[in-house]
């Protein structure tokens, strides 16, 4: 049996548990405790709100039974186990005040309370069962119904007990899993095993004000994301054209979409283009996105590129200009997908380039850095793809988007693609002058 005053967790017994045993869970600990006259229940209660035990599933004040006759008009208020073994422990200004409602030194027990497995949390659980040395078990992603795990190497053993316990303790996930592999593979999803629960991985989630339904075992989705999204969706509204790249399930497309923007939104994943086309009813969306199962660089060149110069020749001849997006949220590669941007449009009207309405694209470019200066670096990444110098990407700015392992951070690169660029009037420099030349000299417009 425990004593009062301590960090309470349950028996040593289960330490290196691999098969879930609930009964093993079951002890006795003594939770100090007041016998106080029930008439003033609500007054004591407000009083020991800060004081009071604090365990899944235990009531902070508990009736006798009814056959107890020396109880009947009283009530135990059980105390924080980690904060008091006697009345010396509460400050001196809360003691007067209680001692107003009959608190004294016969009213301070310990009373026996019976713990099962259902009053532990998932952490007391885990850090109780797994060997001191495997950590960070307790970190893992909800999507939708499901709880996903990437599990170090020691710490698989124990992977069915980690599943069940998740499953136990969060009433909303249906289904734990362990990721398999490292986020290398093409379509960026991962491949998981089933730890506990059902074996269902279509999830259902919200974000932006929108939902998203995929199977998250074929298709790329992170929570963590949900900001960025929300931040470049913000650029966004009717009129603006937005081309999504490397659109996934289309959490820049279907809000950008919902806000009556126009969208064309690729990806390379067949199952991705598939959950993106049934979002777009599922968001009742009315307004014009259309899906692409495209390698990047090609729907570049075959779908985005006709479809921004008949843009541009409508902006001319009706003298009128709305803006034009480019993401690119690929960051362990997109980078290189630029190099088709260079002289994309050389054989369009030149009158297309001069006319003032046409407008620039902005482009939202995501990469990886693990240089210690990633500003520098990340705009060295696109203006070496781009083979230009700073100065001929007009707003180029880095914003940090997140840390996504030590030393590793994912940035936006952020600029406007110039109609000089696209019209291949910006001179690409070669490896060799690139190193030599000094910056300033490099931008040439012909
Ligand atoms: C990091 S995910 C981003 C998805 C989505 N934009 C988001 O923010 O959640 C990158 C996406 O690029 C897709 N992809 C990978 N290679 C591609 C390529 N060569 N062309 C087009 N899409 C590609 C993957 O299938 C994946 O859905």
């Amino acid at each position: 049996m425990m004593t009062a005053k301590t960090v309470i967790c349950p028996p040593d017994s289960v330490k290196g548990m691999t098969v879930l045993n609930r009964d093993a869970f079951n002890m006795k600990i003594l939770i100090p405790s007041l016998i106080l006259p029930s008439e003033n229940t609500y007054n004591i209660r407000k009083k020991l709100k800060k004081s009071q035990v604090k365990l899944p599933n235990v009531k902070g004040v508990l009736d006798f039974p009814v056959d107890d006759e020396k109880h009947k008009t009283h009530k135990l208020f059980l105390l924080d186990p980690c904060r008091f073994s006697s009345l010396k422990d509460f400050d001196d200004h809360d003691l007067e005040s209680l001692q107003r409602y009959g608190v004294d030194l016969k009213s301070f027990n310990f009373h026996e309370l019976e713990m099962k497995y259902e009053n532990w949390s998932a952490n007391e659980i885990l850090r109780a069962v797994l060997p001191d040395e495997i950590d960070n078990v307790s970190g893992f992603s909800i999507i939708g119904h499901i709880a996903h795990f990437n599990l170090k190497a020691d710490a698989m053993k124990y992977k069915s007990l980690i599943g069940q316990v998740v499953l136990d303790k969060n009433s909303t996930v249906k289904t734990v899993v362990n990721k398999l592999n490292t986020i290398d593979n093409e379509f960026r999803n991962f491949e998981m095993e089933l730890l506990a629960g059902e074996n269902n991985f279509i999830a259902q989630v919200k974000e932006n004000g929108c939902t998203f339904e995929f199977d998250f075992s074929k298709v790329y989705w992170n929570s963590r994301l949900a900001t960025e999204h929300q931040r470049v969706v913000a650029f966004l509204s009717e009129g603006s054209v937005l081309y999504d790249i490397f659109a996934g399930v289309g959490p820049f497309a279907i809000p950008a979409a919902k806000k009556n923007a126009t969208v064309l939104a690729n990806d390379l994943n067949p199952n991705s283009v598939e959950s993106m086309k049934k979002n777009i009813p599922l968001n009742k969306i009315k307004s014009s996105i259309t899906c692409y199962n495209l390698d990047g660089r090609n729907f570049i060149k075959t779908i985005l590129k006709p479809d921004l110069v008949s843009r541009w020749e409508h902006q001319k001849y009706t003298d009128t200009s709305s803006p034009i997006y480019i993401v690119m949220n690929l960051p362990a590669i997109a980078v290189q997908f630029l190099d088709v941007f260079p002289a994309l449009c050389s054989d369009v009207d030149n009158s297309l380039r001069m006319s003032k309405w046409t407008s620039e694209p902005i482009v939202f470019c995501y990469c990886f850095s693990k240089s210690e200066a990633v500003t520098e670096d990340a705009k060295h990444q696109v203006t070496k793809v781009l083979g230009v110098p700073e100065e001929a990407l007009p707003g180029l700015n880095v914003r940090h988007v997140r840390n996504v392992a030590p030393n590793k951070e994912m940035l936006c690169v952020n600029f406007t693609l110039s109609k000089d660029i696209l019209f291949g009037k910006v001179t690409r420099k070669s490896e060799h002058e690139e190193n030599d030349e000094p910056e300033s000299k490099r931008l040439k417009t012909s």
